[in-house]
Formats: structure tokens, sequence, C-alpha cells
């Protein structure tokens, strides 16, 4: 217990502390060394933005992050990292690893421009192995990954773009709400205790505002969005009590 509250306290400290403008030296180059490690810098103070691009001029909202103070077998983990705590939460790679649609790529204003997504994951409802296929015909929630790990804002947190599906009959589009449903789904399914393949991760969720504007101004599919992003901070060892 003392454990997730000196987590959760770590996180306000970073949020408190100083914005990405201070770390910017004299020749405008951000040292990611010259501050102490921090949970996310805002995409928006160096160039980027909290959506997504489709490719068709609008974007899907990055509404869930993994702090960067989440420990390091998530955040300095790589693919294994992420997929394995994604499958701890109830999503596997995509089925039989096909990807169905095009990447997208987001700016997450950390010095590396526009980057397609890393990995896109689907719920497994329930196993890892077909799940996902499941989820391609009866529709559900899935998540595309960001890192923030360029040369001008290096936090190393991971910007995620939830939403939920339809099924396939209907096109496999995202449902009324979607964006704001898929993230609560998402963070309801990761907070507490959740293990895989004998790692068991903490998590704890906080919502942000002000980081995202609301609404469906620029949003994929003109869907709203409430504006909340959800920080979750990911430990792992730390037990539950
Ligand atoms: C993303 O991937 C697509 C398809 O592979 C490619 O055409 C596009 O140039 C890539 N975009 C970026 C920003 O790397
Ligand atoms: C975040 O906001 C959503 C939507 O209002 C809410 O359902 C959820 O309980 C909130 N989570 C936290 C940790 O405050």
């Amino acid at each position: 217990m003392l454990a997730v509250l000196q987590l959760a306290l770590l996180s306000v400290v970073a949020l408190a502390s100083p914005a990405p403008a201070d770390l910017v030296n004299r020749d405008g180059i951000q040292s990611p060394f010259a501050g102490p490690p921090v949970a996310y810098y805002n995409p928006v103070d160096l160039g980027g933005t909290m959506f997504d691009n489709t490719g068709n001029g609008l974007g899907e909202p990055l509404n869930v992050i993994i702090s960067g103070l989440s420990s390091p077998e998530l955040i300095d983990g790589g693919l294994d990292g992420i997929v394995n705590y994604a499958r701890a939460i109830g999503f596997s790679k995509e089925c039989l690893d096909i990807h169905l649609g095009s990447p997208f790529s987001a700016n997450l204003g950390d010095g590396h421009g526009a980057v397609n997504q890393t990995i896109e994951l689907r719920q497994d409802y329930g196993s890892s192995e077909i799940g996902t296929c499941l989820e391609s015909l009866i529709g559900g929630n899935h998540f595309r990954v960001y890192i923030q790990n360029g040369p001008l804002a290096n936090s190393g947190a991971l910007f995620l773009a939830v939403s939920k599906e339809e099924d396939v009959e209907t096109g496999h589009d995202i449902t009324p709400d979607g964006y704001n449903v898929g993230r609560d789904q998402l963070v309801a399914h990761a907070i507490g205790a959740k293990s895989f393949d004998d790692i068991t991760y903490y998590t704890v969720a906080q919502n942000i505002t002000g980081l995202m504007p609301a609404g469906s101004a620029g949003v994929n599919h003109g869907i709203a969005v409430d504006g909340i992003v959800t920080l979750l901070t990911v430990s792992v060892n730390a037990r539950a009590e």
C-alpha cells in the first residue's frame, strides 16, 4: 500500500515539476537528463498534438498515457514489455499478426516528428491466441501505441489511442462515444493487480483534464471526446494488500 501511495505521490510531483520549457537549454535543445524523470511531456508544448493522424485530416484521441515513471519492465521493455502488460490487462497482438487497417502516425512533440504506431493491440476475449480473431469479428476494444522517446522530450511515456469498435457487419467503425468508452474499459481492466507470464503489474489511474480539448473538432468519425486523458502509473513487484 505504501508503495502505491508513493507512486501516486510521485506522479503528482512529476506533473507539478518544471514545464518542458524549463529544460530547454540556450540552443533550444532539451536534454532528457536535465531534470528528474517525468510522467510525460505535453506534446503540444513542442509542436505535437494529443491526436494521432488517421490520414483524412482527422485524428483519434491519445486518451491514455502510461507514465514514464512506471517500472522499467514496461517503459524500457521494448515491444515485449508492452505486449506482456497488454496481455495482463486483456489484450494481445492482432489476430494472427495480420493487420487489417493502415497504420496511423502521431507527433508526440519529442523531436521525432510524425511516427507510425509502434503496435496495435486488441482485446483478447480471454484467449491470447485466438481471442483477437474474435475481436475482429464481433468488435471490441483496441489501442495503438506511441512512445515519447525523442531527444526533445524523452519521458519514455506510452501514449495510447484507445477506442471501441463496432463489429465487422457494421463496418468495423468506432461505436458512438467509442473513444471515451474504450478508454474507460481499458482503465477498468488495468487498475489493481494484473499478471501475465509471472509478472504482476500494479496499476493506479489518475484523470487529467486540460491536456486534450473536449468536443468533436478534428476527431475521426466526428465522435466527441470528453477531453479526459487517464494517466496510468504501473509498477512491477509492488503488492496489492
Ligand atoms: C507509415 O506507414 C505507411 C505504410 O507502411 C507508410 O506509407 C508511411 O510513410 C508511414 N508514415 C510515417 C510517418 O512513417
Ligand atoms: C476518469 O473519468 C472517467 C470519465 O468521467 C470516470 O469514469 C473515471 O472513474 C475517472 N477515473 C478516475 C481515476 O478518476
